[in-house]
């Protein structure tokens, strides 16, 4: 199978079609170990560019680079066989003109095999949006919190309290019309979501977006708690492997500087008494 042949179960129509059926299942992946696990019980495994801050310790997903999308992308695929992926465009990589989006978005799913694309922006970004569509390229749009536009918003609030709500809804009823597959909601409020969730035709997947949406996204390493000192409102933690990795870390130390760690049963003896192992 080429890099670039449809190769998953899972295409952008079949989640268009899940709209207002089964709710959609959607976690973060950045390696070929993740994706593997996303593949296990989600519909989209997202190539997300908070891979910046989650993978690479970077304060924002504003330095996120095209070459970094795929190398992370051609993990993520790699590790698919029936999930989706979604990848998302970095920040400075469509925003310039369509042509430029198109350039960029034909080279990260050719690069990387994923069906699709996602890119921040409402109505602002729905001739971009349209450009692609109309030329192969499957988006999923992002609105309300959008994180590349952090400096602009001033931070990462809620996006769609009292007079903003209106710009919300007209933001997701553009994405729509210029052919986007799906939207995600993020940092929108529940009332809100649900109102747009009913009045759009194409799947909302929310993240801080209540349980309205017709699907849920979640950064992975956030609800598996890897991070013990990053508790975000509208992240359920599922787990606490940070803590437990910490605990099995001290642990290794601790038998290293004991002398009890490498034991007899994790050592090669110099003599072979059994079979070669
Ligand atoms: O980059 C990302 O992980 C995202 C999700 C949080 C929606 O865009």
């Amino acid at each position: 199978m080429s890099a670039t042949s449809p190769s998953r179960a899972v295409l952008p129509p079949d989640i268009r079609g899940r709209k207002g059926q089964l709710p959609l299942v959607v976690l973060t992946a950045y390696t070929t170990p993740g994706a593997r696990l996303v593949d296990a019980h989600c519909d989209i495994a997202l190539v997300g560019d908070s891979v910046g801050m989650v993978l690479h310790g970077m304060p924002s997903t504003l330095g996120v680079t095209m070459e970094m999308m795929i190398l992370h992308g051609r993990a993520v695929v790699r590790g698919l066989t029936k999930a989706m992926a979604v990848i998302d465009m970095p920040f400075g990589s469509y925003e310039e003109s369509p042509q430029q989006a198109y350039r960029n978005a034909a080279r990260l799913m050719a690069e990387t095999g994923a069906p699709a694309v996602k890119l921040e922006g409402g109505a602002h970004m729905a001739e971009t949006i349209a450009f692609l569509v109309k030329r192969g390229v499957p988006v999923m749009a992002h609105i309300g919190l959008t994180p590349q536009a952090v400096n602009t918003l001033g931070g990462y609030k809620v996006v769609g309290r009292d007079g903003e709500a209106n710009t919300v809804m007209e933001d997701a009823l553009a994405v729509q019309a210029a052919g986007a597959f799906a939207v995600v909601l993020e940092k929108v409020p529940m009332g809100l979501a649900a109102r747009i969730t009913q009045r759009l035709e194409i799947p909302t997947i929310g993240i801080g977006a209540g349980v309205q949406c017709d699907g849920q996204v979640l950064v992975m390493e956030d609800m598996l708690g890897l991070f013990t000192d990053f508790r975000p409102k509208f992240v359920k933690r599922y787990a606490e492997l940070g803590a437990m990795a910490l605990e099995a870390i001290a642990d290794y130390a601790a038998e290293v500087r004991g002398r009890q760690f490498p034991a007899e049963e994790h050592s090669f003896p110099d003599v072979l008494k059994g079979p070669k192992t």
